[in-house]
């Protein structure tokens, strides 16, 4: 059977309602960043199921020895946040993989041809191929920065299988073409709104994401 992209959108109650917060216009710029932070911690929990490594052991307790389950650190974790709205999701998605390698990908968006240019690019020349890769960009509206993204991991080794995206807000276009070029790819988000308007912007979304992070 041919692999599909797969969407999940966890129905969980923190990510609705960090979500409605993020949302919320008059959010100011400190509880916005907190809400992204948790949506990150969330959506990167729900990712890291049946993705992070793990390894079968025993431990000694107090009164016995029992099998065990321990996160494997033989094989490489790295968490790529795209420049500079993606670094809003990093803290959650540390919180939870401390030992992760994280490798920045600076991307601007042209405003009027909407088509990413790379300003930072932190990646090794060569990942090693199982290497987990969580990338991280809370708005994926037109595609073309987790295009990019996607473009520069699978040259340098990564496999799309082991590969899931944290975002906060998704829309049809960016889908439609990750689905088309990495069918095996996993996607985490929030929630899925339907309409990218002429400007780029998801709607109703939750505006500049990066402005609202970094409050400017
Ligand atoms: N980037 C954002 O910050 N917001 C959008 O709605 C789309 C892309």
């Amino acid at each position: 059977m041919t692999p599909q992209l797969r969407v999940y959108v966890p129905p969980h109650p923190l990510i609705k309602h960090w979500l409605a917060v993020a949302r919320d216009a008059g959010t100011p710029s400190v509880l916005f960043r907190s809400a992204i932070t948790e949506l990150g911690r969330w959506l990167t929990y729900e990712a890291a199921r049946e993705w992070l490594p793990t390894l079968e052991t025993e431990v000694r307790t107090p009164l016995d020895t029992c099998p065990a389950t321990l996160i494997n650190p033989q094989v490489p974790v790295a968490v790529v946040p795209i420049l500079r709205a993606g670094l809003g999701l990093l803290e959650g998605a540390q919180s939870l993989l401390p030992l992760a390698s994280v490798y920045h990908l600076g991307l601007v968006r042209n405003e009027e041809t909407l088509e990413p240019s790379c300003y930072l690019n932190k990646l090794p020349e060569k990942f090693d191929p199982q290497t987990r890769v969580l990338i991280t960009d809370p708005m994926l509206a037109t595609g073309g920065s987790m295009m990019f993204a996607m473009a520069e991991l699978t040259k340098r080794g990564v496999d799309p299988a082991l590969t899931r995206i944290v975002s906060v807000v998704a829309a049809p276009p960016a889908l439609q073409k990750l689905s088309a070029a990495y069918p095996g790819l996993n996607v985490y988000t929030a929630i899925i709104d339907e309409v990218v308007n002429d400007q780029g912007y998801i709607v109703p979304g939750l505006g500049d994401a990066g402005d609202r992070i970094f409050g400017t």
